[in-house]
């Protein structure tokens, strides 16, 4: 409990450094702005054109077989939305820049940028991926249930080298992972896939936590709906890369037509302004809700990262779904990320898709429950899971000091 409270993330100690040396806070602020001044302008222009007028089509034939060639983003206009968005390419630019990577590729939802991914890697002939539990359910599902015909060997991080075949195109991890928190060493895991790219969802821990790119993740997802975005109001995804996989990722969005509305990358680009404030913020709220319920004998067992964060989950001795139906302040409601908290029981949303045995041998158990942090004060948000989590009664007891767990 006491770790809890005294825990410092990175970002408590040295403020982050983006990539290009300017510290994340001011990238988080400027990224993808630069040419505002001379445009004249402040905020980001939204571009809502689906075309591009052009009376030299044989520029245009060769703009286009320039990104049938290479993936990369046509000199000038766009040709077709499909193609790219100024709007949208802003908040690539930015996003590439927290992550420390050469390029970023933005998708109309966090599914569409990993089936994507495993689109690219499958079309080259590496259909087989390599992942570690628990991931979000859907991306369980979509591995398991192999939709883009991809074969998934399901292993713990010690074990992804073993596991790894000639046609392996992908490992994926999540870290720390929805919905248990877990933690992967990303260094250790990048080093046993060799040449295999790895992609890192980095939904959870944001670039202001965690920069996989940093430890030799090849690829880092983010659900962008989640933090990225930060207020509930954007459904979006995103993957951080070097500029030749991102490339294959345009093509593949260009055929596939998983495009992010400029409107979403507009809203995406200005989240991504607060982004350091709003993780520091509701991070430091979850610490000390981790630390309330980890001291309260309702509660079995606490789920905190050691990298911290906005997310807690815990597993309660009574009826998880009595939580559920007893806040008032906090909404319950799947996702999170947002300014406001959210409760969930993975169980029955996330993670429901995964098959039982497989959730349960991943560490989703039945009483446990998801609580993605906001900003409101603590106090009420505490008031509100106090009462939520019901009467105590003498069998709550239990050895508090072991409450709390954090995952290696
Ligand atoms: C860790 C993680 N990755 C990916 C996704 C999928 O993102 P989206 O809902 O934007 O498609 C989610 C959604 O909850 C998630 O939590």
């Amino acid at each position: 409990m006491d770790s809890a409270r005294t825990h410092t993330s990175p970002s408590d100690d040295v403020p982050p450094t983006a990539p290009t040396g300017r510290a994340l806070a001011t990238e988080a602020v400027h990224a993808g702005r630069d040419d505002l001044a001379a445009l004249g302008l402040h905020a980001p222009p939204i571009d809502l054109s689906t075309t591009y007028p052009s009376y030299d089509s044989r520029g245009e034939a060769a703009r286009i077989d320039a990104f049938a060639a290479t993936g990369a983003e046509p000199e000038g206009p766009p040709v077709y939305g499909r193609l790219g968005n100024p709007t949208v390419a802003r908040f690539e630019t930015a996003l590439a820049r927290l992550e420390g990577t050469e390029a970023a590729v933005a998708f109309a939802s966090g599914m569409a940028a990993l089936s994507a991914v495993l689109l690219v890697r499958g079309s080259m002939g590496l259909r087989h991926v390599v992942a570690v539990r628990p991931l979000y359910g859907c991306s369980d599902h979509l591995l398991t249930a192999g939709l883009l015909g991809s074969e998934v060997t399901w292993t713990d991080p010690a074990g992804v080298a073993d596991a790894l075949r000639p046609d392996t195109g992908l490992v994926l991890v999540e870290s720390p992972a929805n919905p248990t928190l877990a933690e992967v060493d990303l260094r250790a895991v990048a080093h046993a896939c060799g040449s295999v790219p790895l992609l890192v969802d980095n939904t959870f821990a944001t670039p202001v936590l965690q920069r996989p790119a940093e430890h030799g993740a090849r690829l880092v997802l983010h659900s962008a709906t989640k933090y990225l975005g930060g207020h509930g109001d954007v459904l979006a995804g995103v993957v951080a890369c070097d500029e030749e996989f991102a490339g294959r990722l345009r093509q593949v969005r260009f055929a596939t037509g998983g495009v992010l509305h400029p409107l979403a990358g507009y809203l995406l680009l200005r989240g991504l302004s607060t982004l350091p404030v709003r993780v520091r913020a509701a991070s430091a709220n979850a610490a000390e809700l981790a630390g309330r319920l980890a001291a309260d004998p309702r509660v079995a067992r606490v789920h905190y990262p050691r990298i911290g964060g906005a997310m807690v989950s815990f597993e309660v001795h009574g009826d998880p779904h009595e939580v559920i139906g007893g806040v008032r302040l906090i909404t319950p409601a799947v996702s999170l990320g947002s300014v406001d908290t959210l409760i969930q029981h993975p169980a029955s949303i996330s993670h429901r898709i995964v098959d039982a045995a497989d959730r349960r041998g991943a560490g989703v158990g039945d009483r446990l429950l998801r609580l993605s942090v906001g900003l409101e004060d603590v106090d009420d948000l505490w008031a509100d899971l106090d009462r939520a989590l019901g009467e105590r009664t003498a069998s709550d007891a239990i050895p508090q000091r072991e409450a709390l767990s954090r995952v290696e």
